[in-house]
């Protein structure tokens, strides 16, 4: 019988030891992760989660710069490995004997930056040949790991059915590369109501951060200045696309629209440069109006997101709504959720923070599935794979 109608013939019940690789973009994570359940329930168990940040590497250029992120990548792949893997970790050929079979490689083939995908495929293959003959490799979706997240054990874990009491589900996946509303009739039946037309979410905070004088990333800037401001927003900022029937989303317009408000502010210079030459605690110190600002972004963004979603949910009469993706990690955003669901008596779910951003973990859980369904995409990158 061959390896994989070997792996085939288990059930879904017993369990697999998934070992996940995440290199999409600027996070390098790895992950060994037990799985059982099956489709219709699915549960994970983390044994080892190791992430490696980017950040710093492209912090002084504002931004991801994909051959540096691809150069980090090789060089963290084999030093998280030889953690994961633990102080007797093999040397090149020799099996594991102290260390769980592994059953499945899951790896992002995309979407993501594509020098970084190729590492985390290459790596796949090389630790399969040298150490995992047996484990089959699984070509996974780096959006299908944001989408499944919510599936990871959760800190204040709420019990849940994957059926008709969970199902219609509306997700809203946002992340920096994609804004995506999602109805989901099952696990894995489900279709696009709707993506942005130009910027993603995480972007639009990205690049007012970058107006702002803000480091990258600047989602977590623009969120912790946004909380310094605890006033009502006194700033207007379009909501752009929010009456419109569709599902789509836009974010470009009120990007502009923050650019052309810090333009018509002459005399104030919002960068963080000169805000910490000035006092911050005077009333009128340009600190506080980019915090002013920040919030009213923040808060036109989230009203956009939380009012297409909610629309969805009843128009769908879904039972549930999900939050994912880096984005979901803010958390103005997920009380908005929190609230807005609970007067509609929706569940909502959504994973605990750390799994927010790029990490292994999700990829595992998206690799599971995707296994089970028996769902192939080819092993190469690609770049812009959709959902
Ligand atoms: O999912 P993710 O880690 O990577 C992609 O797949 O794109 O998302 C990264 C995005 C970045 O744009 C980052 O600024 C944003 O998520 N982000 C946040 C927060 N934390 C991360 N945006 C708003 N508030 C946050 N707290
Ligand atoms: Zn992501």
């Amino acid at each position: 019988m061959s390896e994989a109608s070997n792996i085939r013939e288990r059930s879904e019940q017993i369990s697999m030891n998934i070992l996940s690789i995440e290199t999409s973009c600027d996070e390098t994570s790895l992950a060994i992760i037990e799985a059982n359940g099956g489709l219709s329930s699915p549960k994970f168990k983390i044994k080892k989660l190791l992430t490696a940040s980017q950040i710093e590497t492209h912090r002084p250029f504002g931004g991801v710069v994909p051959n540096l992120a691809k150069r980090e990548h090789q060089k963290n792949l084999p030093l998280l490995f030889k953690k994961l893997v633990g102080k007797r970790s093999p040397t090149s050929k020799t099996r594991m004997s102290d260390f769980p079979d592994i059953d499945l490689l899951a790896v992002t083939t995309g979407p993501g930056l594509e020098p970084c995908l190729w590492q985390g495929i290459e790596f796949a293959k090389k630790i399969q040949k040298e150490h995992f003959p047996k484990a089959k490799i699984i070509p996974t979706n780096h959006l299908h790991g944001h989408m499944y997240s919510f599936l990871l054990p959760q800190k204040n874990s709420r019990f849940y059915f994957l059926d008709s009491r969970f199902f219609p589900t509306i997700q809203l996946l946002v992340s920096g590369g994609h804004t995506i509303l999602l109805l989901m009739e099952s696990l894995t039946k489900y279709k696009k109501l709707g993506e942005t037309r130009d910027d993603a979410a995480g972007e639009a905070f990205d690049k007012v951060a970058r107006m702002l004088g803000l480091p990258y990333p600047g989602g977590p800037e623009i969120e912790g200045l946004a909380k310094k401001y605890r006033s009502p927003t006194s700033i207007e900022f379009p909501r752009p696309m929010i009456h419109d029937k569709n599902y789509d989303f836009s974010f470009s317009g009120l990007k502009t629209a923050v650019l052309y408000y810090l333009q018509s502010q002459t005399n104030a210079d919002y960068t963080q440069k000169n805000a910490d030459k000035l006092p911050r605690k005077s009333a009128s110190s340009p600190r506080k109006s980019a915090a002013a600002v920040a919030a009213a972004f923040q808060e036109a963004v989230i009203d956009v997101l939380t009012a297409k979603t909610l629309r969805a949910a009843k128009e769908y009469n879904a039972k549930s709504v999900i939050l994912s993706g880096g984005v979901a990690a803010n958390q103005a955003l997920r009380k908005s959720f929190q609230l807005s669901t609970k007067n509609l008596q929706l569940n909502f779910l959504s994973a605990d923070k750390k799994f927010q951003g790029d990490n292994a973990a999700m990829i595992a859980v998206a690799g599971y599935i995707a296994y089970l369904k028996k769902r192939k995409y080819p092993l190469k990158a690609v770049g812009t794979l959709d959902v």
